[in-house]
């Protein structure tokens, strides 16, 4: 397992849970992870270094969680060493690491999504801004761990935005506003086969009732009580499929996970984005449902062979992950917090404490290491049971100045 992450603990920890899983072994993986495997101080985004620690073991498999490795080659690296690797190739990948890419891919594909322009003067900012008007969207092009977009009806925050991005990479894409729920669907895939998971919904934003900037992803719940029927079917024959298809046309087949983050809007299902990896922190509630084993269907996605493995088994109840983020997250997280309490919260019915950036200090005390520091996560029989779990183990972990949202998974567990 390669990353650092929350999303990567949840992984390891479906992996360990998986029969037909030996062993695991992290790069470098973090403090909740060496619990569970071996870990080995690898820098994630280094190729050659990952491919070679991979060769040492003699590993059946890489899963390289984050996209950074991802857009950096890293799969690419692994796989010249004859070794299965889950992840797309650093092509595939810029479905990911570039959004005007994307957006070509989905214009030859049929994939519905917002009408955009992509922006290489101010000019074109603007004339886009007030073409689209109120609420803008205004994004980065490149990779920004969900932190470079801006919405808001304020077009000289708007237009600031779009000024920065263009004097920083000299692209930038502004977008139509969608509204209407989103959902995050991720599907397994081998560059042909189709194999969606559970649906899930993340909490982009920092505040209570969708307030404040964009983050990596303040908390999520599986699946989705309210979820229009055949809305998975919809996705995968609409979005994923073609989107897959049209990869493998090019040329450059996209093996691994594809992750689309889609707007049920008034007017029909839209996709946001692509992602080319797990979703954090949605993988933390989609993995503890899933029945099937993780391992197996991983190292079918990286050996082409995906037809052989049937439709997932999921177990019936729901999960719900909140996050503790430190303070100061996103603009600027203050760092080196001391955490308290997560064997307490741990021993909560359902609970798990999922790590997200923590480090073990020199003296042995678990402190924050990222802006996300772990997210708390509880399976239930329903959504309202896990949600109730995950807010008794949030209850107990100190950390001082740590934001969280109140609200995560409420509407999905009233309804
Ligand atoms: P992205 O990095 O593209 O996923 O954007 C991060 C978040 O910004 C999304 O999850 C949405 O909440 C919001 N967002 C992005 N694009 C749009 C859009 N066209 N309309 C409304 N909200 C959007
Ligand atoms: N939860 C959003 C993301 O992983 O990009």
């Amino acid at each position: 397992m390669i990353g650092t992450g929350g999303r990567e603990h949840a992984l390891v920890l479906a992996l360990a849970r998986d029969e037909l899983v030996d062993q695991v072994h992290a790069a470098p993986g973090n403090p909740g992870i060496a619990a569970l495997a071996e870990r080995h101080e690898v820098d994630p985004v280094d190729g050659a270094a990952v491919a070679a620690l991979a060769a040492r073991l003699d590993v059946d498999l890489v899963v390289v969680g984050p996209e950074a490795p991802l857009v950096a080659g890293v799969a690419d690296a692994v796989r010249d060493k004859a070794i299965a690797c889950f992840g797309p190739t650093a092509e595939a990948a810029r479905i990911e690491g570039s959004k005007a890419f994307a957006k070509e891919v989905m214009a030859a594909a049929g994939v519905p999504t917002a009408l955009a322009h992509v922006c290489t003067t101010r000019d074109a900012v603007v004339a886009a801004l007030d073409a689209f008007g109120a609420p803008y969207v205004v994004k980065d092009d490149g990779l920004t761990a969900g932190k470079g977009v801006v919405v808001s009806d304020d077009r000289a925050e708007a237009l600031r935005h779009a000024t920065g991005c263009l004097t920083a990479d000299g692209v930038v894409v502004v977008e139509e506003h969608l509204d209407g729920p989103e959902v995050s669907l991720f599907a397994v895939t081998d560059g042909e086969t189709v194999l969606p998971l559970v649906p899930a919904q993340d909490f982009k934003r920092l505040g209570d009732g969708d307030t404040g900037p964009n983050t990596g992803g303040m908390g999520a719940y599986a699946p989705l009580p309210w979820a229009p029927a055949g809305l998975v079917d919809d996705v995968v024959a609409r979005v994923l499929q073609p989107t897959v298809d049209e990869l493998s046309r090019r040329g450059t087949p996209f093996a691994g996970l594809l992750y689309a983050g889609l707007a049920l809007t008034s007017r029909g299902l839209r996709v946001v984005e692509f992602n080319a990896r797990f979703g954090d922190p949605e993988t933390q509630v989609v993995l503890p449902l899933l029945d099937s084993s993780l391992g197996t269907v991983l190292r079918a996605a990286a050996t082409g062979r995906l037809h052989e493995v049937g439709p997932l088994r999921w177990s019936s109840g729901a999960a719900v992950s909140v996050v503790l983020a430190a303070p100061g997250y996103p603009r600027a997280a203050r760092l080196g917090g001391l955490l308290h309490g997560l064997s307490a919260a741990g021993r909560c019915p359902g609970v798990h404490v999922v790590h997200a950036g923590t480090t073990v200090r020199a003296d042995g005390a678990l402190v924050s290491a990222g802006g996300r520091v772990v997210a708390v996560t509880a399976v239930g029989a329903d959504v309202a049971e896990a949600r109730q779990r995950a807010y008794a183990g949030v209850e107990l972990i100190t950390l001082d100045g740590a934001q969280h949202r109140t609200d995560v998974a409420t509407w999905a567990a009233a309804g």
